[in-house]
């Protein structure tokens, strides 16, 4: 199918690696002009050049820290009117809620919530006025599952998701969708790391089993995934599907609604 993002413009926050790459390596195979950004200018540039390598298709970077006003303006200005926003962050460590002094919350309320929706405000009044925007926020099945040690993140993706409830309804009419995607355990860099975590002292390689044999799938997802899912959000005859949370997380979070 094709999803007729030829050319269209993409910022993807926080792609050097992980779900945040994948999003913007397929964006670009659709053949969407894609800005890549992450903090490590070596990583980044890196992954640019394969991602350049391996489509064809116009890729460039910003090394910026999403955490700061100036890194998301230093994001924004190359690219100031996207057609595609996909927001996404660094997660909080999984620590005890206990051990969260007020600068840790901020700082995780600061990454999760406040820094995408300071992108969405920059660039939502131009795709209304264009009348063609797609919003994608790589979120996280914890706003609806609770998981151990991962409170910060599931209050700031769920006070961004409700957030947002309001705003794309506001713009709905405008051809603006704004999505969120929720992913459940996708293999990257970070869930390992989480897994490695949460087995302690105790063997990663057995603690990721459990963990995959406790999703339907059988398995953790993998980021093409999960990127596939980001594209078809984004999609030009996708205007219609505005406002939900979709999982991508083989069946994990149990319901039927
Ligand atoms: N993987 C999963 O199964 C899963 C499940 C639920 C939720 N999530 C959430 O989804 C998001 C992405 O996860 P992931 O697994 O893809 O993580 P990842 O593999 O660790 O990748 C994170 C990316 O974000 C960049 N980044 C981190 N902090 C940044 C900052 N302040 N400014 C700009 N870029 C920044 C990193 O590059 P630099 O470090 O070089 O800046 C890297 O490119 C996280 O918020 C995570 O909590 C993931």
């Amino acid at each position: 199918m094709d999803l007729g993002l030829t050319e269209k413009r993409a910022v993807v926050a926080a792609s050097s690696a992980g779900l945040g790459l994948a999003c913007a390596a397929e964006l670009a195979r659709e053949g969407a002009e894609v800005v890549l950004n992450g903090r490590d200018e070596r990583r980044l540039e890196a992954a640019a050049e394969r991602l350049r390598d391996e489509t064809g298709g116009s890729v460039r970077h910003v090394a910026a820290d999403l955490g700061t006003g100036a890194g998301r303006a230093a994001l924004l200005a190359a690219c100031p009117d996207p057609d595609i926003l996909v927001t996404n962050n660094g997660g909080p460590p999984p620590r005890d809620f206990r051990d969260l002094d007020d600068a840790a919350i901020r700082a995780g309320l600061e990454a999760n919530m406040v820094a995408p929706l300071a992108l969405i405000r920059a660039v939502l009044p131009g795709m209304a006025d264009r009348g063609f925007g797609r919003i994608v926020n790589i979120t996280s099945v914890s706003v609806l599952l609770p998981l151990a040690g991962l409170d910060l993140s599931s209050g700031a993706r769920a006070g961004l998701t409700a957030f947002l409830a309001g705003v794309a309804r506001q713009y709905a009419g405008r051809n603006v969708t704004v999505n969120n995607l929720l992913p459940g355990k996708i293999a990257t860099g970070r869930l390992e790391a989480v897994v490695a975590a949460q087995a302690g002292d105790g063997d990663a390689a057995a603690e990721r089993a459990r963990q995959e044999a406790a999703i339907p799938a059988g398995r953790f997802g993998t980021p093409a995934e999960f990127a596939h899912a980001c594209a078809m959000l984004c999609a030009a005859r996708a205007g219609y599907l505005t406002g939900q949370n979709i999982l991508v997380d083989g069946g994990l979070y149990p319901s039927a609604f």
